[in-house]
């Protein structure tokens, strides 16, 4: 690489000494004021800067200063004409000068100097670059794991797709009840994610359960109520998602200790758990399904606050319900706060909800 350095000085005479010696390894563009540099400078890359203290107008340290904006990586060297302490106390205090040297120069350690000056230029080009390659390389993997995440929770909506878009709205009804009990930016995040993941262990429950029309024998109730430790056993492996997990495997806790799968009850029921369980039951409830239609606000939230104390926290009912509207219109799509994993609700095609659910349940009514 063959570098381009600037130099600035108001005498010519000492420009066309600085040329001659520098010339032949590297490219030089030369100016004869701190203006005239600066103004360069918009145009050109350099890598280093070797500019004159002593000038009129501006100062070799204000020179190197205002440089800093329009050429962060470039190093700066000051030439001092005599022992100017003011000068270089600035130059130091500021921290961008590399290095001062001191008039009459030698033409031997100046080029010395020069060199060891952009092999730091070098060396800190490509430390930014590291930094910049590993900083896509972390987006990527962030991206890779929200698509493993979204890859989950569509495997959930092939199945079941008669909830299809359930676990979207789930996190998004679970965001606004978080951000209403001042949940930290973090817990909201896992809110989400748990609104998403938290039915995903459904995908081990056999269709015919899944798609019992009728209420469940005891055997299949068993089966039913095994999901939420699967769902947190599915996302066992991810480190980062112990909160996740935790939240997931109880979100069917009931305040009085009648949920599962532990019959936690009160304040042993993580929070987020008791935030998800609220947010589920009202999407369940407003939502249409193939076999039922939605219930409708209303009565709603006349079941949401009857089952107040028994199965849901005071709250967090009250925290959904002060962002919901006069009728639920608050949560419909534009309403709803924004994904903190980017997620958008109109990935779900809502022509596709519940087709399968019908076909089956079509055929099931033949044979
Ligand atoms: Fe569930």
């Amino acid at each position: 690489m063959r570098h381009k350095i600037l130099v600035i000085d108001d005498e010519p005479a000492n420009l066309r000494l600085l040329v001659r010696v520098l010339g032949s390894d590297y490219d030089t563009i030369c100016a004869n004021s701190g203006a005239e540099g600066l103004e360069m400078l918009k145009r050109q890359q350099v890598s280093l800067i070797i500019t004159d203290q002593r000038m009129p107008g501006m100062t070799g340290v204000e020179v190197l200063q205002e440089s800093l904006t329009l050429a962060p990586a470039a190093i700066r060297i000051l030439l001092t004409g005599y022992t100017d302490i003011q000068a270089l106390i600035d130059a130091i205090n500021t921290g961008h000068v590399y290095k001062y040297i001191q008039k009459p120069w030698d033409a031997e350690d100046l080029r010395l100097t020069v060199k060891r000056a952009l092999e730091s230029y070098e060396l800190k080009t490509r430390n930014q670059e590291l930094v910049t390659e590993l900083q896509a390389a972390m987006r990527q993997l962030e991206n890779i794991s929200i698509g493993t995440i979204v890859a989950l929770a569509n495997a959930l909506d092939a199945k079941c797709d008669y909830t299809s878009g359930h676990s979207l709205r789930v996190s998004r009804y679970s965001i606004c009840i978080g951000r209403k009990l001042g949940f930290s930016p973090d817990e909201l995040k896992d809110l989400e994610l748990t609104g998403i993941l938290h039915d995903i262990g459904k995908i081990g429950v056999p269709e015919s359960i899944l798609w019992k029309p009728g209420r469940l024998d005891p055997d299949e109730q068993k089966i039913m109520s095994f999901h939420p430790i699967r769902s947190a056993q599915m996302i066992e492996e991810i480190e980062q998602f112990e909160r996740v997990r935790l939240w997931v495997r109880h979100h069917h806790e009931h305040l009085d200790g009648s949920g599962y799968p532990d019959g936690l009850a009160g304040e042993k029921i993580p929070l987020g758990s008791r935030v998800v369980l609220v947010a589920d039951a009202y999407d369940a409830m407003t939502s249409d399904r193939p076999y039922r239609k939605s219930i409708g606000f209303d009565r709603a939230t006349a079941e949401l606050r009857k089952f107040v104390g028994k199965q849901f926290d005071h709250e967090m009912v009250e925290a959904l319900l002060s962002v919901v509207g006069e009728n639920g219109e608050n949560l419909n799509e534009s309403g709803i706060p924004e994904s903190y994993l980017g997620l958008k609700l109109s990935s779900i095609d809502p022509l596709q909800s519940g087709k399968q659910y019908l076909l089956e349940s079509a055929r099931r009514s033949q044979s």
